[in-house]
């Protein structure tokens, strides 16, 4: 039994086990790496991509209830090959140390970005609340996002 999935504009057909963690199928079957299965438990959110338009833990979505959603993953949030506002301004902040927490840190913030302009701060801290960084302590990963912020 088949299933199929739109992943950044492409619909895609899909034979793998539907029970599999939609993580899984972008990493194993579509070869797109950027969403990181780390704890698989919903909470570090290095596994973050859009469900039509929200950010979601793709280790939690058995893959067959992706179907018939719109899924952006974070190589879909470059467009062109070119860097979006957030993934420039958390380069401009030197904010990036081994990586493993940034795709999911650039959903997450793409999203914000998208959708409250006017964040504050304190906003940012908020809904980073799911996305674990164990490296940085996140204070320039924060002064990268309000950069973007001001940032037209
Ligand atoms: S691997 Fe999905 S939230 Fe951690
Ligand atoms: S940069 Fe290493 S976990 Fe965030």
């Amino acid at each position: 039994m088949g299933f199929s999935l739109t992943v950044n504009g492409d619909r895609l057909s899909c034979a793998a086990d539907p029970a599999i963690p939609l993580v899984d199928i972008l990493r194993e079957e579509l070869h797109l790496t950027g969403a990181k299965p780390v704890c698989r438990e919903g909470f570090c959110g290095a596994c973050m991509v859009l469900v039509d338009g929200e950010p979601m833990p793709s280790c939690l979505l058995p893959a067959a209830l992706a179907d018939g959603r719109d899924i952006r993953t974070v190589e879909g949030l470059a467009p062109h090959g070119q860097l979006n506002r957030i993934q420039a301004a958390l380069e401009a902040a030197d904010a990036v140390q081994c990586g493993m927490c940034f795709p999911g840190m650039v959903v997450t913030l793409t999203h914000l970005l998208a959708t409250r302009p006017d964040a504050t701060r304190d906003d940012i801290l908020m809904v980073l609340t799911g996305n674990v960084c164990r490296c940085t302590g996140y204070e320039r990963i924060v002064e990268a996002a309000l950069l973007a912020l001001t940032t037209t």
